[in-house]
């Protein structure tokens, strides 16, 4: 065999035992580029006798032909099966279904809130906010606390320093209030409030109340009751009955603690929603509010116990637990 056909022989078994494009390529370079083997071969034309010089080049130049077409075909034959591979890989199942799109609504507390606001707003009193991170001052001396008053160790809370604590009732918003507005006003709060106190299922560190109350000539505990009736009808339904115990807050004389009952709960067993009475004569004259005149009367509850009561719920930690498996029971409420 002589080397045209020799290098010929090799070149053709290699490219058809080729089974990529890539390793078609190399081949090409191997084989037919610059610096390839036939090229390396033309070379040898120096060393031949002189007539054999042009059948000689002729020959390689076929026979780099012959390849390149070898190359070319096996080449196209290899791609689209490469190309079917690739699809394959990439291939996109349209048929899967898509991921469920989760849709948020509020928390419990936020749509009991909400309610609440319509409640009391729909009765004439003005929604305003007072600060979470509030003084000693408005916390509890503005709300008549005596200094050292025992009742102020009933709502321990978490001190920033000496002076500023988280509030440990929403009645902070009464001095805030005072401070700025004269009477007749109606004002109510929605917010979140603090005590450092042991946790157990009706008591949390972190929970919320409302607070509401209202200052103008007349006011007595029978528009407090009116008021609370048609709060607590608005919020558990028509049949709901109000009842007034006597309790005791620095901020309030008379006070009260109020329960409430309707068949539909708890088979109409009383159950405390929180405390209430008519505000202390000695917060108004604080404020140079006349008492002679003017008089008011003041409630504040847990808003976690409404929903408790609305739905059954015996903890009220599944409230801040964030669980879905459990907020997602009150959808139906949004
Ligand atoms: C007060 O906080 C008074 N500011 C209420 C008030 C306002 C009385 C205006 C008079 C006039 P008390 O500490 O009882 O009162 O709390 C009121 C309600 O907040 C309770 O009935 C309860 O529902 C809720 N509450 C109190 N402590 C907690 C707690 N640790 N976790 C959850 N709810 C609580």
């Amino acid at each position: 065999m002589n080397p045209i056909e020799q290098l010929e022989t090799e070149a053709i078994a290699e490219v058809q035992a080729a089974s990529s494009t890539i390793e078609l390529r190399e081949l090409e370079i191997k084989y037919l580029g610059k610096s390839g083997l036939y090229t390396g071969l033309l070379r040898q034309i120096g060393t031949l006798p002189a007539e054999e010089k042009p059948t000689f080049g002729a020959k390689v130049n076929e026979a780099k032909q012959k390849l390149q077409t070898l190359i070319d075909e096996r080449t196209e034959a290899l791609k689209s099966g490469e190309r079917a591979a690739q699809f394959e890989a990439e291939r996109i199942d349209v048929t899967m279904p898509g991921r469920p799109l989760r849709m948020g609504y509020e928390h419990v507390l936020q749509l009991t809130s909400n309610k609440i606001k319509r409640v009391l707003g729909g009765l004439g009193f003005e929604y305003l906010e007072s600060p979470e991170l509030e003084t000693f001052a408005y916390n509890f001396d503005a709300l008549n606390y005596p200094p050292d008053h025992p009742a102020m160790d009933e709502q321990d809370t978490f001190y920033i320093d000496d002076t500023h604590l988280l509030r440990t009732q929403c009645t902070d918003l009464q001095g805030h209030v005072f401070e700025t507005t004269k009477p007749p006003l109606r004002a109510f709060t929605v917010g979140r409030t603090y005590r450092n106190e042991a946790v157990d299922r009706t008591h949390s560190h972190t929970f919320h109340q409302v607070d509401c109350f209202m200052v103008d000539e007349g006011i007595s505990m029978a528009h407090l009751k009116g008021t609370l009736g048609a709060f607590a009808r608005a919020m558990f339904g028509d049949e709901v009955k109000i009842r007034f115990r006597p309790d005791f807050f620095p901020f309030v004389e008379p006070g009260v603690d109020y329960a409430i009952s309707t068949p539909k709960l708890f088979n109409g067993r009383w159950v405390e929603l929180g405390g209430a009475g008519l505000i202390h004569p000695n917060i108004l004259e604080n404020y140079g509010i006349d008492t002679e005149r003017f008089t008011g009367f003041a409630f504040g509850l847990g808003v976690e116990r409404i929903p408790m009561m609305a739905y059954g719920v015996d903890d009220l930690r599944h409230f801040l637990e964030n669980d879905l498996r459990f907020l997602e029971q009150f959808r139906a409420m949004a």
